[in-house]
């Protein structure tokens, strides 16, 4: 079968064959792989500048944003069948055990640093013909959002991030956290790449009023596209992101997406009264940022504001993900589509990771998925 390697000692990334992998354990199941997405951490491994191949071995197997279609079950695996399609998730504990985190399944949280990522750290990933997982890592998602389904694994950041929202908003008894109902509420995104835009998204069905901060022009193809959801854009030309709390009554919520240090502490003194930042970004090295910490530190105290990271992500992220992918279909099924800029053979992944500037989400395809001759779009 087929393999998108990345070779770190070779700087080099090319399609390599391997054997197809085989069931070992009664809770394993196979999977064909259908779809894979391409993130801002693949080019990152393809400019290898991240990644670790597992222990002993020459490359690395790239892809983690995955979509596959069961094609055997070990003994026993209850809840999966042949024919389903499934999102598997990334991360793996490190089985040390001393982590609590880890020993409850939930190395999203892993305190020894030891976890391994499938296609990022330790373990190959999901850009091959062929993958065995088990049954416990695989979420089954529904067909009628086959065509979008690789989105799940992107979506898992803003829907861990809310999750652990939802746990702060309980110090607001006005806010009723058990029905997702954030009306009133005023939420940024900052950056309108693929996870802020599905950042978004996950805001809007849950009723924030909803704004997205970004580089690219108000008249720019995702300007446009963030207005037809009904969420306003704001060009960062024109504001300055510290600014942002001119633009509305209080800015409640930041949701940052856009991996650069420089605009997410810029983002500080726009955090509102009781307000919420959020980082998601994963910055390389690259210089060092100024901030007013005083005027910071005063609003934090004063304004009740909370600043927390977040990485995803375990099983009740992907579960909402799979919900909300529904249900953001349901409401916007062309936008969500249009999200996915095009579907690539394996072997041209030079030219996919080498692209970039208009793609949003490209998508490896493997092998066809079942009903593609009567989905649309
Ligand atoms: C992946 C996560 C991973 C993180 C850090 C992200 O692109 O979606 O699963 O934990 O990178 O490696
Ligand atoms: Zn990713």
């Amino acid at each position: 079968m087929r393999a998108v390697a990345m070779f770190p000692a070779e700087k080099k990334i090319r399609v390599v064959e391997r054997p197809s992998p085989k069931i070992e354990r009664d809770d394993q199941v196979r999977l064909r792989m259908l779809d894979v997405g391409v993130c801002g951490t693949d080019h990152e491994i393809a400019r290898f500048e991240y990644g670790t191949p597992p222990a002993g071995e020459p490359y690395l197997v790239m892809g983690h944003e995955s979509l596959g279609e069961v094609v055997e079950v070990g003994g026993a695996v209850s809840g999966i069948q042949k024919g389903d399609l499934v999102v598997t998730t990334v991360r793996r504990s490190c089985g040390r055990p001393e982590c609590r985190p880890c020993k409850h399944d939930r190395p999203d949280f892993c305190l020894t640093g030891a976890y391994t990522e499938r296609g990022i750290k330790g373990l190959h990933g999901f850009m091959t013909d062929e993958v065995v997982d088990r049954e416990k890592n695989m979420h089954v998602v529904p067909p009628e959002i086959a065509d979008i389904a690789v989105l799940t694994e992107p979506l898992t950041i803003a829907e861990k991030a809310l999750i652990e929202l939802d746990s702060i908003l309980v110090r607001m008894p006005w806010i009723d956290p058990k029905i997702e109902e954030k009306r009133g509420l005023n939420g940024v995104v900052l950056g309108a790449g693929p996870v802020g835009l599905l950042g978004a998204l996950a805001l809007l069905v849950r009723g924030f009023d909803t704004w997205v901060y970004s580089l690219e022009s108000a008249s720019s193809p995702r300007a446009k596209w963030v207005e037809s959801l009904g969420a306003r854009y704001l060009e960062a030309k024109s504001l300055a992101v510290g600014d942002l709390g001119k633009r509305m009554p209080n800015v409640d919520l930041i949701f940052e997406a856009t991996g650069s240090a420089n605009v997410a502490f810029a983002a500080l003194p726009a955090i509102g009264k009781n307000g919420v930042l959020i980082f998601t970004g994963v910055p390389g090295r690259k210089s060092d940022v100024t901030v007013d910490a005083e005027r910071v530190m005063r609003n934090l105290v004063l304004g009740n504001q909370l600043i927390y990271g977040t990485v995803n992500a375990g099983p009740p992220s992907f579960d909402h993900a799979i919900r909300d992918l529904g249900r953001f279909k349901a409401r916007w099924p062309q936008q969500v589509r249009s999200l996915i800029t095009g579907h690539f053979p394996p072997e041209t992944i030079g030219d996919v990771l080498a692209d970039g500037k208009d793609a949003i989400k490209s998508v490896i395809r493997f092998n066809t998925p079942p009903n593609a001759g009567v989905a649309r779009g």
